[in-house]
């Protein structure tokens, strides 16, 4: 603890020395720095003037330092199949990789979307593009064709990587068909790479889509290096879409050396990381959570990662027990979501296998409450393993705050300290800094290397939503407060984004989903509490006139949005009504719905509000359930 308040102090009062000690010390250069920050908010630029390669520092340099023969990638697939690549043999496929994209005339520049399942192929993928420079974007393989072409579009991406499907819970996940109908509307889109994980029957249309394994066979020997571009620091690495406070996604921007910077301390300092340590972070590598640390922290730091293909509960509810006992692996990082799916099915499934090989536990995407912390400390780590909960954002790049495993006192649901170079603050609407134990918003005073760099082509709307609410600091749009110890609790989100299952989705984007279809007249979209998944989509809808069956109407809108969006953002409950409440001036009282839907008694401030009939049929529905 003392340590970590010295290194904190140290951060605080020279960040730039700090941070360019680490970089020169902890990322391997082809030409080094010397401008450590150029900050004119909301623009900042680390290191800019130096050069290296974010997928050299991932693969090659471990090579070179004797870990050749190290596992890199430890994979289970749901089928049960397993694969374990060395960081030599991650080279080798990683050249070769980047050799096929190479050969079809991608550059540094160019945009790619990646839509894959949870195979190696998929990492492999991420770091071929930033080996050339090809700026990739994850779409997670549960989004549907709509959101697909979507991002597409907005990135203007000229090459597609996929595979034919996945697998989840025993069933194909088919995403060549989605990518096919995206792609109907796409005509920039000159290649899309197939790599075959289930072997079904998919369309392969002629010159544009090509195998994964056919393209690489016609490489040769010579196929198997390829040398790392030297890139800008600030090159950008990835775009990544997440929900905002609109209808429409954000494209989230990291760049090369702070990024991979941020991730690969954070891993370390996180997690306690040493040389022998099994790693496995169960999150999806289309969420920022396996950008970071699933791919470049755990790489860059030289790890071995486990990286899991399915469902949780597949074939049984013992599936991650069963995986940490097999590979024993000593740092487990999940969400309170399937920490608390798992709680539910009891303890007999994890106490059926040997979890002794654990030695940290971690937790991510949403506040932990206590029962399942509790459960997670008893259960699973045998109260022998500290529980890093660390937040942190799309936008961070990294863990923000979070304990020091060892070092930190625990507090069940707190996220505690901020990392060294990290200053948070807690302010009130006008940006003044509040006492502690007061609730506020969570703003990042400093900049840090791993920030998000801009919103992929729509830089006012960056600077708008998060540096103008305080100016020069950055809003993280949580609320939060500090306690006596300087202990962070945060309490979720202030703005109109839904937290379900640790997956962010705006209120609009559900909304303007469901406008979409030829009944709805209006709908109001609000987050509603949820045993298991956090919260939950509950959307109030009227209709347009005519003769409409609510009930089967209702299975529809849910299919719709499913389809619109992906089947995570499917709501949960439905409400038909007359008419929503609104103000005079005629905007939706979202807060009223959110009242509605949390408790059944409506306390808030209705003065406003122009028909009190609409809210006392509102609430009876809710009575009558
Ligand atoms: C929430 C996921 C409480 C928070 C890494 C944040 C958390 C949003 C925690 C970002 C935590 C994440 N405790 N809340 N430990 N971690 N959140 O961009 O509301 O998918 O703003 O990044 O998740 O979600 P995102």
């Amino acid at each position: 603890m003392e340590q970590y308040r010295e290194m904190y102090e140290r951060a605080a009062n020279e960040p730039e020395a700090f941070w360019s000690e680490l970089a020169r010390n902890e990322l391997s250069w082809f030409e080094p720095f010397r401008k450590t920050l150029e900050w004119n908010p909301p623009v900042a630029k680390w290191f800019s003037d130096g050069k290296l390669n974010a997928c050299y520092n991932c693969v090659d340099r471990h090579v070179e330092d004797g870990r050749a023969d190290k596992p890199a990638l430890i994979w289970e697939g749901e089928p049960g199949d397993a694969r374990v690549i060395t960081y030599s043999e991650l080279r080798k496929l990683v050249s070769r990789f980047a050799n096929v994209i190479k050969a079809l005339g991608y550059k540094r520049g160019d945009r790619a979307i990646i839509y894959m399942p949870m195979v190696p192929e998929l990492p492999i993928a991420l770091l071929a593009c930033a080996r050339l420079g090809v700026i990739h974007s994850v779409v997670f393989g549960g989004f549907s064709a709509e959101a697909l072409k979507t991002r597409i579009e907005d990135l203007d991406a000229t090459l597609v990587i996929t595979a034919d499907g996945g697998w989840r819970r025993g069933k194909e996940v088919r995403l060549k068909d989605a990518v096919d109908a995206a792609l109907r509307d796409c005509p920039n889109v000159r290649n899309v790479i197939v790599h075959r994980r289930t072997g079904s029957q998919i369309e392969m249309q002629n010159g544009r889509d090509l195998w994964w394994h056919e393209q690489e066979q016609q490489l040769g020997a010579q196929g198997d290096t390829c040398p790392p571009e030297q890139l800008d620091s600030e090159h950008p690495l990835f775009v990544l879409y997440t929900s905002g406070t609109t209808g429409k996604p954000k494209g989230i921007l990291h760049t090369t050396a702070g990024y991979l910077l941020g991730t690969m301390m954070s891993t370390k300092w996180v997690f306690d990381l040493q040389e022998n340590d099994v790693y496995w972070c169960t999150a999806d590598v289309g969420w920022i959570t396996g950008h970071s640390y699933i791919v470049y922290g755990p790489l860059a730091a030289g790890a071995s990662v486990v990286m899991y293909e399915g469902a949780p509960d597949y074939p049984a509810f013992d599936r991650f027990w069963a995986i940490v006992e097999k590979l024993k692996v000593t740092i487990f990082y999940t969400s309170p979501t399937a920490i608390r799916a798992l709680v539910r099915q009891g303890d007999k499934w994890p106490d059926s296998h040997d979890l002794s090989s654990l030695r940290v536990l971690g937790s991510v995407g949403e506040p932990i409450n206590p029962a399942a912390w509790e459960w997670y400390y008893r259960v699973i780590g045998k109260e022998r393993c500290p529980i890093v909960d660390t937040w942190w954002q799309t936008e961070t790049g990294g863990i923000m705050i979070s304990p020091l495993p060892g070092a930190t006192p625990l507090k069940p649901g707190s996220a505690t300290l901020p990392l060294p170079g990290v200053v948070p603050e807690i302010v009130d609407t006008k940006g003044n800094t509040l006492r502690d134990n007061r609730e506020g918003y969570l703003i990042i005073r400093k900049p840090w290397p791993s920030m998000v760099r801009t919103i992929w082509g729509d830089p006012k709307r960056f600077e708008e939503q998060y540096w103008s609410k305080v100016p020069g600091a950055y809003f993280t749009g949580d609320a939060a407060r500090r306690d006596e110890d300087g202990y962070y609790w945060v309490l979720g989100r202030v703005d109109d984004v839904m937290n379900v299952s640790g997956h962010r989705l705006s209120t609009m984007e559900v909304e303007s989903s469901l406008v979409h279809h030829p009944a709805v007249a209006e709908a109001a979209v609000v987050g509603k509490p949820h045993e298991i998944t956090g919260q939950a989509v509950c959307a109030f809808v009227t209709l347009k006139k005519g003769e409409w069956d609510t009930g089967a109407l209702s299975q529809e809108l849910r299919q719709w949005v499913g389809k619109e969006i992906g089947a995570f953002a499917r709501p949960e409950e439905i409400r038909f009504t007359d008419a929503l409440p609104k103000t005079r001036s005629g905007k939706i009282m979202r807060r009223l719905l959110r009242e509605i839907v949390t408790s059944h008694a409506v306390t808030g401030d209705v003065t406003t509000l122009e028909d009190m009939n609409v809210l006392a049929s509102l609430s009876t529905q809710q009575d009558e359930e």
